[in-house]
């Protein structure tokens, strides 16, 4: 049976969903509570990770070790780096990698982490069409993309930084979790998919937009999830 640990990095972004969940236990770790129960009928542990890189990896080996999750979802808000992503539109990941790992020095590709073969996570293709399923099933009117998450522990805001991103990684949205979730997915061979919701252009703008918007953007992630699990 289906276990899915579903991780927001901040409480706008799993407050949805957990309100809409029937809470059977809720468990203190790392900081992190984590709440075990059924989401449309599907087994899940919701919890919030914070915000950053190492929080997002610790929170996927919990759910590993003591949850025994059969499935990752991360659910949240991003910055677009697509022209076609706009403010509520909705980027579901194909992969993820990291902007902030730079070992080129030594002959790595930008973002690869010595020890692994490449440097992007592959999320699971079934999880992601199934997401894209959902997506155009609850928010019929919000554009809906597939595409590489970049992430990295910087909130981006800069034009410059911006070009960066997308000339080195190609990268469809930025965030700050997404990689590191992928990434603790990947080492316990666990399936994952990336949900985000854009909030700002991560430009000079992001700084006035993301404040606006981010609570909008969530709850557009968060009606996808609900549906996207009970699929799995
Ligand atoms: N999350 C939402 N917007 C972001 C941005 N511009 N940079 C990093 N993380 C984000």
């Amino acid at each position: 049976m289906s276990k899915i640990g579903i991780i927001g990095a901040m409480d706008l972004e799993v407050d949805t969903l957990k309100a809409q969940m029937h809470l059977n236990k809720e468990i203190t770790k790392a900081g992190m509570t984590f709440c075990e129960g059924t989401l449309n009928g599907t087994h899940v542990v919701i919890v919030k990770c914070g915000i950053g890189k190492v929080n997002a990896g610790m929170c996927v080996q919990i759910l590993a070790d003591l949850f025994h999750v059969t499935h990752i979802i991360n659910t949240g808000v991003a910055g677009s780096l697509n022209a076609d992503l706009d403010i509520g539109d909705i980027l579901i990941s194909t992969d993820a990698i990291y902007h902030d790992m730079d070992v080129t020095i030594f002959g790595y590709a930008p973002g690869q982490v010595p020890g692994t073969q490449t440097a992007e996570f592959a999320a699971d293709s079934h999880m992601v069409e199934l997401a894209v399923a959902s997506c155009k099933a609850v928010n019929p009117d919000i554009t809906c993309r597939k595409g590489r998450v970049v992430t990295g522990d910087q909130f981006i805001s800069s034009k410059e930084v911006k070009e960066r991103l997308i000339n080195v990684f190609g990268g469809f949205c930025v965030e700050m979790e997404g990689c590191a979730i992928a990434h603790a997915a990947t080492l316990n061979n666990l399936p994952f998919v990336i949900i985000r919701a854009i909030s700002d252009k991560a430009d000079d703008s992001a700084e006035m937009d993301y404040p606006t918007f981010e609570r909008e953007a969530a709850k557009h992630s968060a009606k996808l999830v609900a549906d996207f699990v009970t699929k799995l």
